[in-house]
């Protein structure tokens, strides 16, 4: 009898674990990837920023160098936000999709590439010239968008 019981309590201890490990596998990744999304829409942020100055007859030049500099590092700090695990199998809401870890060196790649055009933008914009940062722009949105295209999910 007090076997019995002392084995009900020892199951009993062990089932309340399960779920609590449960919840903070998920919280870990909930973390990153709510990180990564704001990451990204602070980058987005910037891109529509620089895109809106060199349009004006005044453009404000800080604004444009805080901008390109924001997505430069911007990039850099969301590139080792994507852990095993924190795709769609996460069960929170994220647009990454499985294809990123099933082609993880191509995802790789793509980021370096992104990153070094938001470099050139860096360089680019000191010159002060609105018809060239515009173009290194787009040149930096290609990289944006091809990634998008073949990575993140699509409504
Ligand atoms: C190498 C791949 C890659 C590159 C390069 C990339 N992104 Fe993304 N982006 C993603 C993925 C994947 C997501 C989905 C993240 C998620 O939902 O967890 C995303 C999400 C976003 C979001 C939505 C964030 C949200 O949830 O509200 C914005 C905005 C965005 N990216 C902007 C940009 C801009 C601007 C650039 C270029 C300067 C860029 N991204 C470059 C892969 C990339």
């Amino acid at each position: 009898m007090g076997l019995v019981k002392h084995k009900r309590l020892l199951l009993g201890v062990f089932l309340a674990f399960i779920p609590i490990a449960a919840i903070c596998q998920s919280a870990e990744y909930t973390e990153i990837i709510e990180q990564r999304q704001a990451l990204y829409r602070e980058i987005g942020t910037a891109v529509k920023a620089i895109r809106d100055e060199t349009r004006k007859s005044a453009p404000m030049n800080f604004v444009i160098k805080s901008s390109v500099k924001r997505i430069a590092s911007g990039l850099r700090e969301v590139q080792p936000m994507f852990p095993e695990g924190s795709g769609p199998e996460a069960g929170i809401e994220t647009k990454a999709l499985e294809s990123i870890w099933k082609n993880k060196a191509e995802f790789e790649s793509r980021y370096t590439k992104a990153i070094e055009q938001a470099d050139k933008l860096v360089l680019v914009a000191k010159q002060k010239d609105m018809k060239k940062t515009r173009a290194q722009l787009k040149s930096l949105g290609r990289e944006c968008k091809g990634c998008h295209d073949k990575f993140r999910f699509d409504e």
